[in-house]
């Protein structure tokens, strides 16, 4: 589609303008601020360690499965920048909280040749970096925001990705898979931006994550036990970004007119920066001296890493639309659905559709 040469003097003027803080020179003030958004990561709605385990197996069937459905009390349309859609959106975040502790998650054995194949892939380091970021940029925005239900569902966002790393971490402690050092995390100067990027990011990963994580199950690159591991991690995302697209039809439906522009242009540089970003590979070096090369863009190329199974672009694309609707399909219709994901990947597979047809007719008249 678009290559990084031309995505470039996009993602930079955007860069400059919007003034992104994270990636930028460690600055003095980020550390000292650190203490109060880990604060709302790590202490809403409860500290993960205080988390109490679930009494039996049926308690963590009932939470998975109320995690997956959501209906709002409330009677009527819910119009995007009301107080009915609003409260339904805090409202399904805190509901649909689905429990689980990752410090007793059982990590299933893998034999040698699974080991190697999960240990292999170039996404652990990005991984856990991703949520590290994650949770401090919600943290940030979430600080900033004066509404409280707003600020409830955007906290409790910012926890849920520091339990995402906590799960992470604990994957990489008991596979012993060697990771490049964190670098520092960075209070983003224009916190904004930062959750902007975060949250379309999200809908990005999330979308293809939903196909490539059926691709592992079917193919059984992941071993069973594992997918049910990974599955609630899997669901969590869909709420966040259930909750980002809500988030910002109401932040829209409450914006001053006169800052409408602005904030339009800043979703535009948005995605000029992520375009930019997915073209590239991330490196870095380990205490080893070893250089660890990172793919961004894994969740969208990474099929044919993960699948013995036959499966062409198009193909792909239709199950990640079809993981999308089951994963939304248990929440309120009237709530809304991200649809920049989905409408990329239907342009995707129905270029890919046409290539495979005009390809298809080039062979037959070759041959006749
Ligand atoms: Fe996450
Ligand atoms: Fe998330």
């Amino acid at each position: 589609m678009f290559s990084r040469a031309f995505l470039l003097p996009f993602a930079r003027a955007a860069q400059r303008i919007m003034g992104r803080g994270e990636g930028d020179a460690l600055p003095a003030h980020g550390f000292l601020t650190m203490g109060s958004l880990s604060d709302i990561y790590s202490r809403l709605p409860d500290s993960i360690d205080d988390l109490p385990p679930p009494p039996n197996s049926d308690a963590v069937v009932e939470a998975d499965y109320r995690a997956r459905h959501w209906v709002s009390p409330a009677q009527g349309p819910l119009k995007p920048g009301s107080d009915e859609h609003k409260r339904a959106i805090a409202q399904m975040f805190r509901d649909t909280f689905n429990p689980y502790k990752p410090s007793v998650i059982d990590w299933p054995k893998l034999d040698p040749e699974t080991l190697h194949r999960v240990t292999s892939l170039p996404i652990w380091d990005i991984a856990v970096q991703t949520e590290g970021k994650a949770r401090l940029r919600m943290a940030a925005y979430a600080r900033l925001v004066q509404d409280p239900d707003i600020k409830d569902a955007i906290s409790r966002n910012a926890w849920e990705e520091n339990r995402h790393k906590e799960v992470l971490s604990k994957l990489v402690a008991a596979y012993n898979i060697t990771m490049a050092p964190e670098p520092p995390y960075i209070e983003p100067k224009d916190v904004e931006w930062a959750y902007l990027v975060t949250g379309f990011s999200e809908c990005v990963d999330s979308f293809f994550a939903f196909g490539l994580f059926e691709l592992a199950k079917r193919s059984e690159f992941f071993p069973a036990e594992l997918i049910d591991t990974f599955e609630p991690v899997m669901q969590e995302e869909c709420r966040h970004i259930l909750l980002f697209a809500n988030w910002l039809a109401w932040y829209r439906a409450v914006m001053p007119w006169y800052r409408r522009p602005y904030f339009e242009a800043k979703v535009w540089a948005v995605w000029a920066f992520l375009g930019y970003e997915r073209l590239s590979l991330a490196k870095s070096v380990d205490d080893k001296g070893e250089v660890h090369t990172q793919d961004n863009n894994f969740t969208v190329t990474g099929a044919k890493d993960i699948a013995n199974v036959q499966l062409s672009l198009p193909e792909f694309m239709d199950l990640c639309l079809a993981e999308d609707d089951r994963r939304f399909s248990g929440y309120d219709q009237r709530l809304l659905r991200p649809t920049t994901a989905p409408a990329i990947a239907r342009v995707i597979r129905d270029v890919g559709r046409g290539w495979e047809f005009v390809s298809g007719l080039i062979k037959a008249n070759r041959r006749s």
